[in-house]
Protein backbone atom coordinates (compact mmCIF):
# COMPACT_ATOMS: atom_id res chain seq x y z
CA UNK A 1 0.00 0.00 0.00
CA UNK A 2 0.85 3.75 -1.11
CA UNK A 3 2.10 5.74 1.70
CA UNK A 4 2.95 9.66 2.03
CA UNK A 5 6.20 10.64 3.25
CA UNK A 6 6.46 14.51 4.26
CA UNK A 7 9.32 16.25 6.11
CA UNK A 8 7.65 19.14 7.17
CA UNK A 9 8.66 22.66 7.69
CA UNK A 10 8.76 24.32 4.32
CA UNK A 11 6.87 27.12 3.19
CA UNK A 12 5.11 26.99 0.16
CA UNK A 13 5.42 28.62 -2.95
CA UNK A 14 4.30 29.21 -6.22
CA UNK A 15 1.08 28.62 -8.40
CA UNK A 16 -1.18 25.54 -7.81
CA UNK A 17 -4.00 24.78 -10.16
CA UNK A 18 -7.00 23.10 -9.19
CA UNK A 19 -8.52 19.92 -11.29
CA UNK A 20 -12.85 19.53 -11.31
CA UNK A 21 -14.97 19.14 -8.78
CA UNK A 22 -15.41 15.38 -7.68
CA UNK A 23 -18.47 16.45 -6.14
CA UNK A 24 -19.39 17.58 -9.39
CA UNK A 25 -18.31 14.83 -11.81
CA UNK A 26 -20.14 12.29 -9.99
CA UNK A 27 -23.51 13.55 -10.34
CA UNK A 28 -23.07 14.86 -14.04
CA UNK A 29 -21.86 11.45 -15.22
CA UNK A 30 -24.76 9.77 -13.41
CA UNK A 31 -27.01 12.33 -15.21
CA UNK A 32 -26.04 10.39 -18.40
CA UNK A 33 -28.28 7.79 -17.39
CA UNK A 34 -30.86 10.01 -18.41
CA UNK A 35 -30.86 9.28 -21.90
CA UNK A 36 -29.09 8.67 -24.84
CA UNK A 37 -27.42 10.69 -27.26
CA UNK A 38 -23.11 11.63 -26.63
CA UNK A 39 -22.28 13.51 -23.80
CA UNK A 40 -19.24 14.78 -23.10
CA UNK A 41 -17.45 15.66 -20.32
CA UNK A 42 -14.41 17.85 -19.64
CA UNK A 43 -12.25 18.39 -16.72
CA UNK A 44 -13.19 15.45 -14.99
CA UNK A 45 -10.49 14.53 -11.90
CA UNK A 46 -8.92 11.72 -12.35
CA UNK A 47 -9.82 9.98 -8.99
CA UNK A 48 -10.86 6.84 -7.79
CA UNK A 49 -14.60 7.45 -7.29
CA UNK A 50 -14.61 8.72 -10.65
CA UNK A 51 -13.25 5.44 -12.20
CA UNK A 52 -15.71 3.70 -10.08
CA UNK A 53 -18.24 5.82 -11.47
CA UNK A 54 -17.05 4.93 -15.05
CA UNK A 55 -17.37 1.28 -13.83
CA UNK A 56 -20.99 1.26 -12.38
CA UNK A 57 -22.13 3.24 -15.94
CA UNK A 58 -20.48 0.95 -17.60
CA UNK A 59 -22.31 -2.17 -16.22
CA UNK A 60 -25.37 -0.35 -16.68
CA UNK A 61 -24.92 -0.83 -20.05
CA UNK A 62 -23.36 3.09 -20.96
CA UNK A 63 -20.61 2.96 -23.47
CA UNK A 64 -17.99 4.83 -21.61
CA UNK A 65 -14.31 6.31 -22.83
CA UNK A 66 -11.98 7.95 -20.97
CA UNK A 67 -9.08 10.28 -22.66
CA UNK A 68 -7.44 12.22 -19.93
CA UNK A 69 -9.80 14.73 -18.03
CA UNK A 70 -12.45 13.66 -20.98
CA UNK A 71 -15.30 11.30 -20.47
CA UNK A 72 -17.75 10.53 -23.20
CA UNK A 73 -20.68 9.02 -22.78
CA UNK A 74 -23.64 7.32 -24.54
CA UNK A 75 -26.40 6.23 -22.30
CA UNK A 76 -28.77 4.68 -25.68
CA UNK A 77 -28.81 1.17 -24.68
CA UNK A 78 -29.16 1.20 -20.79
CA UNK A 79 -30.93 -2.10 -19.97
CA UNK A 80 -29.69 -2.95 -16.32
CA UNK A 81 -31.25 -1.65 -13.19
CA UNK A 82 -28.80 -2.89 -10.75
CA UNK A 83 -25.90 -1.04 -9.09
CA UNK A 84 -24.35 -4.27 -6.96
CA UNK A 85 -23.07 -4.40 -3.41
CA UNK A 86 -19.50 -4.44 -4.62
CA UNK A 87 -19.59 -1.38 -6.19
CA UNK A 88 -21.45 0.37 -3.87
CA UNK A 89 -19.57 -0.79 -0.93
CA UNK A 90 -16.55 0.76 -2.18
CA UNK A 91 -18.40 4.50 -3.41
CA UNK A 92 -21.54 5.56 -1.46
CA UNK A 93 -22.22 8.21 -4.47
CA UNK A 94 -23.50 4.81 -6.23
CA UNK A 95 -26.49 6.05 -4.78
CA UNK A 96 -26.71 8.38 -7.81
CA UNK A 97 -28.13 5.99 -10.12
CA UNK A 98 -30.65 5.09 -8.20
CA UNK A 99 -32.88 8.72 -9.24
CA UNK A 100 -31.93 8.21 -13.27
CA UNK A 101 -32.41 4.59 -13.49
CA UNK A 102 -36.35 4.66 -12.09
CA UNK A 103 -37.18 7.47 -13.83
CA UNK A 104 -35.88 6.44 -17.21
CA UNK A 105 -36.14 2.73 -17.10
CA UNK A 106 -38.91 2.37 -14.71
CA UNK A 107 -37.21 0.10 -11.77
CA UNK A 108 -34.06 0.27 -9.95
CA UNK A 109 -32.07 -1.91 -8.03
CA UNK A 110 -29.65 -0.18 -5.37
CA UNK A 111 -27.79 -1.63 -3.08
CA UNK A 112 -28.37 0.30 0.23
CA UNK A 113 -25.35 1.86 1.11
CA UNK A 114 -24.07 0.64 4.36
CA UNK A 115 -22.49 3.76 7.04
CA UNK A 116 -19.12 4.69 6.47
CA UNK A 117 -16.26 6.22 8.71
CA UNK A 118 -17.35 9.27 9.43
CA UNK A 119 -20.78 8.39 10.17
CA UNK A 120 -24.08 6.04 9.60
CA UNK A 121 -25.21 8.06 6.76
CA UNK A 122 -28.50 7.51 5.71
CA UNK A 123 -30.56 7.50 2.38
CA UNK A 124 -34.40 7.87 3.74
CA UNK A 125 -34.69 11.25 2.53
CA UNK A 126 -33.47 9.96 -1.16
CA UNK A 127 -36.79 7.50 -1.08
CA UNK A 128 -39.00 9.47 0.73
CA UNK A 129 -38.92 12.26 -2.03
CA UNK A 130 -38.80 9.63 -4.53
CA UNK A 131 -42.10 7.66 -2.52
CA UNK A 132 -43.76 10.97 -2.78
CA UNK A 133 -43.16 10.74 -6.78
CA UNK A 134 -45.16 7.69 -7.12
CA UNK A 135 -42.30 4.84 -6.21
CA UNK A 136 -43.40 2.12 -4.75
CA UNK A 137 -39.76 1.28 -2.98
CA UNK A 138 -38.73 -1.50 -0.89
CA UNK A 139 -35.39 -2.26 0.88
CA UNK A 140 -34.71 -5.90 1.12
CA UNK A 141 -31.70 -8.37 1.14
CA UNK A 142 -29.71 -5.22 1.47
CA UNK A 143 -30.84 -3.80 -1.75
CA UNK A 144 -33.01 -0.44 -2.59
CA UNK A 145 -35.88 -1.74 -4.98
CA UNK A 146 -38.30 0.83 -6.56
CA UNK A 147 -40.67 0.55 -9.59
CA UNK A 148 -43.01 3.60 -10.94
CA UNK A 149 -43.77 3.23 -14.48
CA UNK A 150 -43.59 7.16 -14.40
CA UNK A 151 -43.06 9.10 -11.65
CA UNK A 152 -45.16 11.86 -11.29
CA UNK A 153 -44.25 15.88 -10.32
CA UNK A 154 -44.59 16.47 -6.79
CA UNK A 155 -44.26 18.93 -4.14
CA UNK A 156 -41.35 17.87 -1.71
CA UNK A 157 -39.84 19.12 1.68
CA UNK A 158 -36.83 17.91 2.60
CA UNK A 159 -36.51 17.45 6.70
CA UNK A 160 -32.47 18.37 5.78
CA UNK A 161 -31.05 19.71 2.95
CA UNK A 162 -28.74 16.70 1.91
CA UNK A 163 -26.80 17.02 -1.17
CA UNK A 164 -26.68 13.55 -2.78
CA UNK A 165 -30.41 13.29 -1.96
CA UNK A 166 -30.93 16.67 -3.68
CA UNK A 167 -29.40 15.64 -6.81
CA UNK A 168 -30.99 12.16 -6.95
CA UNK A 169 -34.85 13.85 -6.99
CA UNK A 170 -33.84 16.41 -9.48
CA UNK A 171 -32.66 13.35 -11.61
CA UNK A 172 -35.72 11.98 -11.22
CA UNK A 173 -37.93 14.95 -12.00
CA UNK A 174 -36.15 15.92 -14.99
CA UNK A 175 -38.19 12.60 -16.76
CA UNK A 176 -41.12 12.77 -14.55
CA UNK A 177 -45.15 13.53 -15.51
CA UNK A 178 -45.67 16.98 -14.15
CA UNK A 179 -43.98 19.76 -11.96
CA UNK A 180 -42.32 18.82 -9.26
CA UNK A 181 -41.43 21.44 -6.34
CA UNK A 182 -38.09 20.87 -4.10
CA UNK A 183 -37.67 22.82 -1.29
CA UNK A 184 -35.21 23.16 1.51
CA UNK A 185 -32.96 21.71 -1.05
CA UNK A 186 -29.13 21.87 -0.64
CA UNK A 187 -27.86 24.59 -2.32
CA UNK A 188 -23.88 23.27 -3.06
CA UNK A 189 -22.11 25.03 -6.09
CA UNK A 190 -22.05 21.43 -6.96
CA UNK A 191 -25.90 20.94 -7.27
CA UNK A 192 -26.00 24.05 -9.64
CA UNK A 193 -23.35 22.45 -12.15
CA UNK A 194 -25.50 19.48 -12.27
CA UNK A 195 -28.39 21.45 -12.88
CA UNK A 196 -26.32 23.41 -15.54
CA UNK A 197 -25.22 20.25 -17.43
CA UNK A 198 -29.12 18.93 -17.29
CA UNK A 199 -30.36 22.06 -18.44
CA UNK A 200 -28.08 21.54 -21.57
CA UNK A 201 -29.40 18.30 -22.24
CA UNK A 202 -33.20 20.01 -22.08
CA UNK A 203 -34.23 19.41 -18.93
CA UNK A 204 -36.12 22.33 -17.66
CA UNK A 205 -35.15 23.38 -14.24
CA UNK A 206 -35.36 26.94 -12.08
CA UNK A 207 -33.99 27.88 -8.87
CA UNK A 208 -30.71 25.93 -8.47
CA UNK A 209 -28.15 27.35 -6.05
CA UNK A 210 -31.33 28.57 -3.90
CA UNK A 211 -33.50 26.27 -1.16
CA UNK A 212 -36.49 25.70 -3.58
CA UNK A 213 -35.94 23.76 -6.89
CA UNK A 214 -38.71 23.65 -9.51
CA UNK A 215 -38.10 20.84 -12.28
CA UNK A 216 -40.96 20.49 -15.19
CA UNK A 217 -40.61 17.07 -16.56
CA UNK A 218 -39.45 16.30 -19.91
CA UNK A 219 -39.86 12.81 -22.24
CA UNK A 220 -36.82 13.13 -23.19
CA UNK A 221 -33.26 14.12 -22.89
CA UNK A 222 -30.53 14.71 -25.38
CA UNK A 223 -26.30 14.68 -25.53
CA UNK A 224 -24.38 17.81 -24.47
CA UNK A 225 -21.07 18.88 -23.59
CA UNK A 226 -20.28 20.32 -20.26
CA UNK A 227 -16.48 21.28 -18.22
CA UNK A 228 -16.87 20.69 -14.79
CA UNK A 229 -16.81 23.16 -12.02
CA UNK A 230 -13.22 23.46 -9.85
CA UNK A 231 -13.03 21.51 -6.87
CA UNK A 232 -13.62 23.74 -3.88
CA UNK A 233 -12.56 21.35 -1.85
CA UNK A 234 -9.07 20.98 -3.35
CA UNK A 235 -8.77 24.69 -3.55
CA UNK A 236 -9.50 24.93 0.20
CA UNK A 237 -7.16 22.39 1.07
CA UNK A 238 -4.30 24.27 -0.91
CA UNK A 239 -5.26 27.74 0.34
CA UNK A 240 -5.11 25.91 3.96
CA UNK A 241 -1.43 24.25 2.99
CA UNK A 242 -0.02 28.23 2.01
CA UNK A 243 -1.72 29.29 4.97
CA UNK A 244 -0.55 26.59 7.70
CA UNK A 245 3.29 26.46 6.29
CA UNK A 246 3.62 30.10 6.14
CA UNK A 247 3.90 30.86 2.65
CA UNK A 248 3.01 32.40 -0.76
CA UNK A 249 0.79 30.44 -2.87
CA UNK A 250 -1.89 31.35 -5.67
CA UNK A 251 -4.58 28.85 -5.96
CA UNK A 252 -5.81 29.48 -9.89
CA UNK A 253 -9.40 27.91 -10.17
CA UNK A 254 -10.19 28.92 -6.74
CA UNK A 255 -13.52 30.88 -6.60
CA UNK A 256 -13.83 32.97 -3.70
CA UNK A 257 -17.90 32.82 -4.10
CA UNK A 258 -17.87 28.71 -3.16
CA UNK A 259 -15.42 29.13 0.02
CA UNK A 260 -16.70 32.45 0.80
CA UNK A 261 -17.48 31.67 4.50
CA UNK A 262 -13.87 29.56 4.84
CA UNK A 263 -12.07 32.40 3.35
CA UNK A 264 -13.43 34.67 6.10
CA UNK A 265 -12.57 32.28 8.83
CA UNK A 266 -8.96 31.69 7.44
CA UNK A 267 -8.87 35.74 7.40
CA UNK A 268 -9.93 35.79 11.14
CA UNK A 269 -6.70 33.58 11.86
CA UNK A 270 -4.24 36.34 10.42
CA UNK A 271 -3.92 34.88 6.78
CA UNK A 272 -3.85 37.53 3.91
CA UNK A 273 -6.54 36.30 0.90
CA UNK A 274 -6.08 38.12 -2.54
CA UNK A 275 -8.36 37.62 -5.39
CA UNK A 276 -5.86 37.78 -8.32
CA UNK A 277 -7.13 38.67 -11.90
CA UNK A 278 -8.48 35.83 -13.44
CA UNK A 279 -5.70 33.58 -11.64
CA UNK A 280 -7.75 32.68 -8.40
CA UNK A 281 -6.14 33.67 -4.73
CA UNK A 282 -3.23 34.27 -3.55
CA UNK A 283 -2.71 33.19 -0.54
CA UNK A 284 0.32 34.54 2.03
CA UNK A 285 1.17 34.80 6.26
CA UNK A 286 3.81 36.45 7.71
CA UNK A 287 1.90 36.76 11.38
CA UNK A 288 1.21 33.33 13.82
CA UNK A 289 -2.20 31.78 13.27
CA UNK A 290 -4.35 32.65 15.25
CA UNK A 291 -6.80 30.70 17.54
CA UNK A 292 -11.32 30.80 15.71
CA UNK A 293 -14.20 29.38 16.16
CA UNK A 294 -16.07 27.15 13.38
CA UNK A 295 -18.92 25.09 13.40
CA UNK A 296 -19.70 22.80 9.67
CA UNK A 297 -22.69 23.57 8.25
CA UNK A 298 -24.58 22.89 4.67
CA UNK A 299 -23.65 25.40 2.27
CA UNK A 300 -22.72 28.60 2.10
CA UNK A 301 -21.69 27.85 5.77
CA UNK A 302 -18.17 26.27 6.54
CA UNK A 303 -17.82 22.54 4.47
CA UNK A 304 -17.60 19.42 6.64
CA UNK A 305 -15.38 18.65 3.93
CA UNK A 306 -12.56 21.20 4.69
CA UNK A 307 -13.21 20.40 8.54
CA UNK A 308 -10.15 18.54 9.24
CA UNK A 309 -7.88 20.60 7.21
CA UNK A 310 -8.95 23.45 9.14
CA UNK A 311 -8.47 21.33 12.58
CA UNK A 312 -4.59 21.07 11.52
CA UNK A 313 -4.54 24.88 11.34
CA UNK A 314 -5.98 25.10 14.83
CA UNK A 315 -3.94 22.59 16.08
CA UNK A 316 -0.67 25.28 15.36
CA UNK A 317 -2.66 28.30 15.86
CA UNK A 318 -2.24 30.95 18.78
CA UNK A 319 -4.60 30.53 21.76
CA UNK A 320 -7.92 28.01 22.08
CA UNK A 321 -10.14 27.22 18.78
CA UNK A 322 -13.30 25.38 19.03
CA UNK A 323 -14.17 23.03 16.02
CA UNK A 324 -18.08 21.83 16.04
CA UNK A 325 -19.15 19.45 13.38
CA UNK A 326 -22.65 19.51 12.39
CA UNK A 327 -23.11 17.16 9.46
CA UNK A 328 -21.55 14.09 10.10
CA UNK A 329 -21.59 12.25 13.78
CA UNK A 330 -18.21 10.44 13.34
CA UNK A 331 -15.84 13.25 11.63
CA UNK A 332 -13.14 13.71 14.19
CA UNK A 333 -11.06 10.54 13.41
CA UNK A 334 -8.19 12.50 12.33
CA UNK A 335 -8.30 13.76 16.37
CA UNK A 336 -6.44 10.78 17.67
CA UNK A 337 -3.72 10.84 14.75
CA UNK A 338 -3.29 14.46 15.52
CA UNK A 339 -2.24 14.07 19.22
CA UNK A 340 0.36 11.61 18.15
CA UNK A 341 1.89 14.54 16.09
CA UNK A 342 1.36 16.33 19.61
CA UNK A 343 -1.60 18.58 19.15
CA UNK A 344 -3.82 19.30 22.22
CA UNK A 345 -6.91 18.85 21.58
CA UNK A 346 -9.98 17.78 23.00
CA UNK A 347 -13.34 15.87 21.62
CA UNK A 348 -17.17 16.50 23.57
CA UNK A 349 -19.54 14.93 21.32
CA UNK A 350 -19.63 17.51 18.24
CA UNK A 351 -17.01 20.05 19.47
CA UNK A 352 -13.38 19.51 19.63
CA UNK A 353 -11.72 22.16 21.75
CA UNK A 354 -8.22 22.65 20.21
CA UNK A 355 -5.11 24.34 22.01
CA UNK A 356 -3.06 25.81 19.52
CA UNK A 357 1.06 24.54 20.29
CA UNK A 358 3.65 26.45 18.59
CA UNK A 359 4.88 23.01 16.41
CA UNK A 360 4.01 19.42 15.76
CA UNK A 361 5.76 16.70 15.71
CA UNK A 362 6.19 14.61 12.76
CA UNK A 363 4.71 11.29 13.35
CA UNK A 364 3.38 7.94 11.57
CA UNK A 365 -0.05 8.45 11.77
CA UNK A 366 -3.12 6.20 9.72
CA UNK A 367 -5.73 8.33 7.44
CA UNK A 368 -9.19 6.94 7.79
CA UNK A 369 -11.27 8.66 5.29
CA UNK A 370 -10.76 10.95 2.49
CA UNK A 371 -10.55 14.54 4.11
CA UNK A 372 -9.45 13.72 7.62
CA UNK A 373 -5.78 12.37 5.63
CA UNK A 374 -5.74 15.57 3.57
CA UNK A 375 -5.98 17.42 7.38
CA UNK A 376 -3.11 15.19 8.12
CA UNK A 377 -1.16 15.61 5.08
CA UNK A 378 -1.10 19.71 6.12
CA UNK A 379 -0.41 19.04 9.48
CA UNK A 380 2.69 17.24 8.37
CA UNK A 381 3.70 20.15 6.13
CA UNK A 382 3.98 22.24 9.38
CA UNK A 383 5.54 19.20 11.43
CA UNK A 384 9.01 19.01 12.40
CA UNK A 385 10.87 16.26 11.28
CA UNK A 386 9.14 13.29 9.30
CA UNK A 387 5.20 12.26 8.93
CA UNK A 388 4.36 9.12 6.78
CA UNK A 389 0.53 9.35 6.18
CA UNK A 390 -0.45 5.83 5.38
CA UNK A 391 -3.97 4.35 4.02
CA UNK A 392 -3.05 6.90 1.13
CA UNK A 393 -6.37 5.21 -0.75
CA UNK A 394 -8.56 6.96 1.14
CA UNK A 395 -6.94 10.24 -0.06
CA UNK A 396 -6.79 8.92 -3.99
CA UNK A 397 -10.24 8.11 -3.99
CA UNK A 398 -10.69 12.43 -4.02
CA UNK A 399 -7.27 14.28 -4.64
CA UNK A 400 -5.59 14.17 -7.99
CA UNK A 401 -1.68 13.68 -7.46
CA UNK A 402 -2.36 15.80 -4.48
CA UNK A 403 1.90 15.18 -3.97
CA UNK A 404 3.11 16.20 -7.24
CA UNK A 405 1.01 19.70 -6.93
CA UNK A 406 2.49 19.85 -3.38
CA UNK A 407 6.15 19.05 -4.62
CA UNK A 408 5.85 21.85 -6.89
CA UNK A 409 5.22 24.83 -4.51
CA UNK A 410 8.53 23.12 -2.98
CA UNK A 411 6.95 20.68 -0.35
CA UNK A 412 9.46 17.79 0.77
CA UNK A 413 6.43 15.33 -0.08
CA UNK A 414 6.63 11.77 -1.35
CA UNK A 415 4.51 9.01 -2.23
CA UNK A 416 6.51 5.52 -1.32
CA UNK A 417 5.38 1.79 -0.84
CA UNK A 418 4.76 0.79 2.25
CA UNK A 419 7.68 -1.89 3.70
CA UNK A 420 5.82 -4.47 5.58
N1 LIG B 1 -28.96 12.61 5.90
C1 LIG B 1 -30.06 12.04 6.46
N2 LIG B 1 -30.93 11.37 5.66
C2 LIG B 1 -30.74 11.26 4.33
C3 LIG B 1 -29.60 11.85 3.74
C4 LIG B 1 -28.72 12.54 4.57
O1 LIG B 1 -30.25 12.10 7.68
O2 LIG B 1 -31.56 10.63 3.67
C5 LIG B 1 -27.98 13.30 6.75
C6 LIG B 1 -26.62 12.60 6.77
O3 LIG B 1 -26.61 11.51 7.66
C7 LIG B 1 -25.70 13.70 7.16
C8 LIG B 1 -26.34 14.94 6.52
O4 LIG B 1 -27.69 14.57 6.23
O5 LIG B 1 -25.70 13.86 8.56
C9 LIG B 1 -25.67 15.41 5.25
O6 LIG B 1 -25.58 14.35 4.33
P1 LIG B 1 -25.69 14.53 2.77
O7 LIG B 1 -26.75 13.61 2.28
O8 LIG B 1 -25.81 15.97 2.42
O9 LIG B 1 -24.27 13.98 2.31
P2 LIG B 1 -24.00 13.16 1.00
O10 LIG B 1 -24.88 13.65 -0.07
O11 LIG B 1 -23.98 11.72 1.31
C10 LIG B 1 -22.21 14.80 0.01
C11 LIG B 1 -20.78 14.70 -0.42
C12 LIG B 1 -19.90 14.53 0.81
C13 LIG B 1 -20.10 15.75 1.71
C14 LIG B 1 -21.59 15.89 2.08
C15 LIG B 1 -21.90 17.12 2.90
C16 LIG B 1 -20.91 13.74 -2.63
C17 LIG B 1 -20.69 12.57 -3.51
N3 LIG B 1 -20.63 13.58 -1.32
O12 LIG B 1 -22.49 13.58 0.69
O13 LIG B 1 -18.55 14.50 0.35
O14 LIG B 1 -19.35 15.61 2.88
O15 LIG B 1 -22.38 15.93 0.87
O16 LIG B 1 -21.50 18.26 2.24
O17 LIG B 1 -21.32 14.80 -3.08
C18 LIG B 1 -16.27 13.96 0.45
O18 LIG B 1 -16.15 14.41 -0.71
O19 LIG B 1 -15.28 13.64 1.16
C19 LIG B 1 -17.60 13.76 1.01
C20 LIG B 1 -17.84 12.96 2.05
Amino acid sequence: MDQIRIIGGTPLHGVVEVGGAKNAALPILAASLLGGGECIIDHVPQVQDLVTMGKLLALLGVEVQTEGGRVMLEASNVQSIEAPYDLVKTMRASILALGPLLTRLGEAKVSLPGGCAIGTRPVTLHLKGLTMMGAEIHVEHGYIHAKASRLKGARIDLDFPTVTGTENLIMAACLADGTTSLHHVAREPEIMDLCAFLTKRGAKIVGAGTDTITIEGVRELHGASHRVMPDRVEAGTFVMAGAITGGDVTVKGCVTDHLGTMFTKIQEMGVELTEEDGEGVRVRRSTPLKAVEVKTLPYPGFPTDLQAQMMALMAVAEGTSVMTETIFEGRFLHVPELHRMGALIDVDGPHAVVKGVPRLAGAPVMASDLRASAGLVLAGLAAEGETIVSRVYHLDRGYERLEEKLQALGAQVQRVREVI
